[in-house]
């Protein structure tokens, strides 16, 4: 019976044809809505033909809220920045801190640098001695294949830009790596960089065998890797500590600063609390990364790699207070692109990079790490003084009631008398109920 649900060709099915199959095997009794895929759908077909062909065996599409965080004050200029995100506080924080530090000298950005890695992964029986011997020679062969491969690149300033043997022999017998770095300029690079390697992997075994034997090499595999410690912008924003004062009724400017550098020295301190910090970073930069096409994977992966790299898993952010001055700031190593892939095929994520003024990757960089850094200032402004819940729980009470099917005059009823209780999904309930009781009365 359930092998019936395993099916070959399904690839081949038509969007219509996928959905019935679904119904067939995983709705026999009806109670799945189907007919939401095709709600979902684009009325415009050619629109919807460029969402599909993005993946396979698309039947619908999976919308999420766009959003605008105004008022980014970045080397001075003036963006608004659009998220791409489903939590429903994320945007209203980045907004908040952004108009917050607008008039303070804003966000200073400057990326640290641009190099991006790949690696070509080998096995070689016939000792480091002979590789190390061979180097120079295998390099510059390496370089000369590819030259049709990186020409366009090369004019834009970009291409290869080094590369070193790596031994791994003592760890694994044999096994050695070519570990090579890029310039992609304003792309991601990620098919420059595997099509480099590939052909690298195909002129090592060519250069290797016409010196030793066959089966003295094996090409392993060869693919960028999302590490790029050296692919890096700093984010920072600074003031006197009394610029601080309007904050929090309750601390001075000098407490709140206190308060706030300790919160991040704790996830300095300890890999907990820092796993939770970092996750409030990337609320921020991968709502960015996402509305201007790029690859949130590759971007969460480095930075998590990142913030490892003393050993212990810590903060991505900083924070001083020294001589009446607070400062805040981000090391984030990010590679993304501008152009190319997602950025221009996707018509929104067309907008978005149209919307911040075509910026180029050095310039995208900065405002992403702005936008982690604005939104780490929010959550741990809310966690040192009035605690998460309160901003959390007022921006879910929308969920809530969207929830309930509430109408205007529900929600306005709802709202006025939450504004100084605690919420909770049970008690809006409850006072929900009891109000259309009371209307029904
Ligand atoms: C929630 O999405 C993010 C926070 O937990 C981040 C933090 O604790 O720093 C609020």
């Amino acid at each position: 019976m359930e092998a019936k649900k395993f099916i070959s060709g399904f690839s081949k099915l038509s969007k219509e044809e996928k959905i019935q199959w679904i119904s067939d095997f995983y709705n026999k009794d009806g109670k799945l809505d189907l007919k939401m895929f095709e709600a979902f759908w684009q009325k415009d077909e050619s629109l919807q033909k460029v969402l599909e062909n993005f993946s396979e065996n698309t039947i619908s599409n999976f919308p999420m809220p766009f959003g605008i965080a105004p008022n980014f004050h970045i080397n001075d200029k003036v963006y608004a920045v659009p998220m791409v995100i489903e939590e429903s506080s994320v945007v209203a924080a980045a907004s908040s801190a952004a108009k917050f530090w607008m008039d303070k000298g804003g966000f200073k950005c400057e990326v640290l640098g641009t190099v991006k890695i790949g690696q070509l992964h080998f096995k070689f029986s016939g000792g480091v001695d002979a590789l190390k011997e061979h180097f120079d020679r295998i390099n510059s062969t390496l370089i000369e294949s590819v030259e049709a491969i990186t020409v366009n690149m090369r004019k834009r300033g970009g291409g290869v830009l080094d590369m070193e043997l790596v031994d791994f022999s003592e760890q694994e017998d044999n096994y050695y790596q070519l570990r090579v770095s890029f310039e992609t300029c304003d792309s991601m690079g990620a098919n420059f960089i595997n099509s480099v390697l590939e052909q690298f992997g195909h002129e090592l075994k060519a250069y290797l065998n016409n010196h030793y034997k066959e089966e003295q090499t094996e090409i392993v595999m060869a693919i960028l890797s999302n590490l790029t410690p050296n692919c890096i912008v700093r984010a920072s924003v600074s003031c006197p500590i009394d610029a601080l004062d309007a904050i929090s009724p309750a601390f001075s400017g000098a407490e709140f600063a206190e308060r706030f550098r300790m919160a991040v020295r704790i996830a300095e301190i300890d890999p907990y609390r820092a796993t939770t910090h970092n996750k409030g970073i990337y609320n921020g930069v991968d709502s960015v990364v996402l509305a201007t096409g790029n690859d949130f994977r590759a971007v969460e992966a480095c930075g998590h790699a990142y913030a490892s790299k003393d050993g212990s898993y810590a903060s991505l952010s900083h924070c001083t207070v020294e001589e009446g001055i607070f400062k805040f700031w981000i090391d984030l190593p990010i590679a993304l692109g501008t152009v190319g892939g997602l950025t221009k095929l996707h018509p929104l994520a067309n907008l978005a990079l149209e919307i911040l003024g075509r910026p180029s990757a050095q310039e995208l960089m900065s405002i992403i790490a702005a936008v982690g850094l604005a939104q780490n200032f929010a959550a741990l402004r809310s966690l040192v003084t009035t605690g998460i819940q309160k901003g959390h729980m007022k921006m879910h009470l929308k969920n809530i009631l969207t929830q309930f099917n509430a109408n205007a005059a529900e929600e306005q009823a709802v709202t006025s008398y939450f504004s100084s209780k605690v919420i909770s999904h049970s008690a809006v309930r409850d006072y929900l109920m009891d109000l259309r009781a009371r209307v029904e009365q």
